[in-house]
């Protein structure tokens, strides 16, 4: 933990006078720490979107801070036990400055809501994925009355479409295109902490991406819970992402997360046939066996999802590909375990997001039995997680001596003396410095790799 200088917090006795609220307007200060996936941190991005509007400034020094938040993930236990384990840190920092405005937002505010404020004395504001927009007058409300805030109702319509996120200035960029999801599959808590889903407007989408071409963002991934979903108007996904490869030709393109009972030849072939559209797909099995998928609610078999991959690896034969895996679901046993590490075998993932599964209050599978022991979800998360190790450094071995684009991120986090970058598929590439900086285009060879990284020199520069 960073030594805390708490002079630099400010004393929220003096927001009395109209214009000592005018002069400390200015200096009111933001730090958001954000868990969980990607649709959070593009949260946090709207959050300060919002709070910036409002007078805000974004610190990321928490030290310097007035207010904190915490957005929160549910989506297993673990993830919402770390968050709860940071409150109790962050009691100290009231402790030396009763002032400071702490909030939950988030999914977990969602699930937990009102129960946050009276189990936990250090939370002052309570604020759901549809909320967003009440936080200025829920923390003025606190500071006047000292009221502690609540928001958590869902919304059918709210994709804080006019809100212009504010971004760290970078190479990458998350754009969130729709919110929610419909899907309920049966593990899963998402549904409920985030509600029906809604997509923004085409237009809006097309022009943001246009802006962050403009300030120079150079690979954006498109964001939803279930993008296959997208609908407006009379466009659907494929539609979304050929207007945007369009409309920033130059820019990279990717998206997550798909739905494999949803995922169209039509966007196969729309990735196929623009070249910005990076030749990516995530799309999350969960299980090999169909008797756990049909438990999971997932809507499809292996042998649709296996056509799926059938037909991307036809069409897309340079494909990098990913998934998610969950071990240990309810009544899973041997075979069914055997039955994902066959279909892990089978599709040769370039990598994968593997968990144990986490039985989630309100979903469908609260009510089953978890009945698979511990240990055992461990030794077959362990099994998975070893079996997809070795097939990442297959295939990332079998890349040496090929060329690859990549776009230049910085200066490696373990040698000053290299720069990393990605490409199209995702994968990190480790260079020697050639005089190129971030955001730069340079063609590289491969000539050595492990399951995580690739390792290479750059052949010419772009
Ligand atoms: N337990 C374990 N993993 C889960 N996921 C979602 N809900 C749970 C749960 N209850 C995983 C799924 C999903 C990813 C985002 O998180 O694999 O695709
Ligand atoms: Fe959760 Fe399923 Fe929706 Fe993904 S598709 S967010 S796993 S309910």
């Amino acid at each position: 933990m960073e030594h805390r200088d708490l002079e630099k917090y400010i004393p929220i006795e003096t927001f009395t006078g109209e214009t000592e609220i005018d002069d400390i307007t200015s200096e009111k200060k933001l730090y958001v720490e954000t868990y969980g996936c990607q649709m959070n941190f593009a949260d946090t991005e709207i959050v300060n979107g919002i709070m910036k509007k409002n007078g805000y400034d974004i610190t990321e020094n928490i030290d310097d801070s007035a207010i904190i938040l915490l957005n929160t993930c549910s989506v297993r236990e673990m993830a919402e036990a770390r968050v709860l384990q940071r409150l109790t840190e962050i009691k100290k920092y009231k402790k030396n400055n009763p002032n400071l405005v702490v909030g939950i937002i988030g999914c977990m505010a969602e699930r937990m809501k009102r129960d946050l404020i009276t189990k936990k004395g250090v939370v002052d504001l309570v604020l759901g994925p549809d909320e967003y927009r009440r936080l200025p007058s829920l923390i003025d409300n606190l500071i006047d009355t000292g009221e502690k805030g609540i928001a958590v109702k869902l919304s059918r319509v709210e994709t804080y479409d006019d809100i212009m996120p504010v971004r760290k200035e970078g190479i990458s960029a998350w754009l969130s295109v729709m919110r929610g999801c419909d899907k309920f599959c049966s593990f899963c808590v998402v549904p409920y902490t985030r509600g029906r889903e809604r997509s923004r407007p085409l237009d809006g989408v097309t022009r943001e991406i246009s802006a962050l071409a403009e300030e120079g963002f150079k690979d954006i991934t498109l964001l939803g819970q279930n993008v296959n979903s997208y609908k407006s108007g009379e466009n659907d996904f494929s539609d979304l992402l050929a207007a945007c490869a369009k409309a920033v030709p130059e820019v990279r393109i990717r998206f997550t997360t798909s739905h494999p009972q949803d995922l169209s030849m039509k966007l196969i072939e729309t990735i196929a046939l623009y070249n910005n559209i990076c030749k990516y797909i995530h799309l999350p099995v969960q299980s090999g066996s169909n008797r756990i998928l049909e438990l999971m609610k997932r809507n499809y078999t292996v042998e649709h999802y296996m056509k799926i991959m059938y037909n991307i690896k036809n069409i897309i034969p340079d494909v990098t590909l990913s998934t998610d895996i969950i071990s240990g679901f309810c009544t899973e046993n041997d075979d069914d375990h055997k039955m994902t590490l066959d279909i892990m075998s089978e599709v040769r993932y370039d990598g994968a997001y593997m968990f144990k599964y986490s039985p989630r209050e309100k979903t469908k599978a609260w009510q089953y039995d978890d009945d698979v022991d511990e240990e055992i979800k461990t030794k077959r998360l362990m099994e998975i997680v070893e079996l997809q190790r070795n097939i990442s450094e297959e295939k990332n071995k079998s890349l040496v001596g090929k060329e690859f684009e990549i776009i230049v991120e910085g200066i490696s986090k373990k040698s000053d003396k290299m720069l990393f970058g990605r490409t199209d598929g995702n994968k990190t590439v480790i260079i020697p410095l050639n005089g190129s900086e971030a955001g730069d285009k340079v063609k590289v060879k491969v000539n050595k790799g492990n399951s995580a990284t690739l390792f290479g020199e750059a052949v010419s520069l772009n």
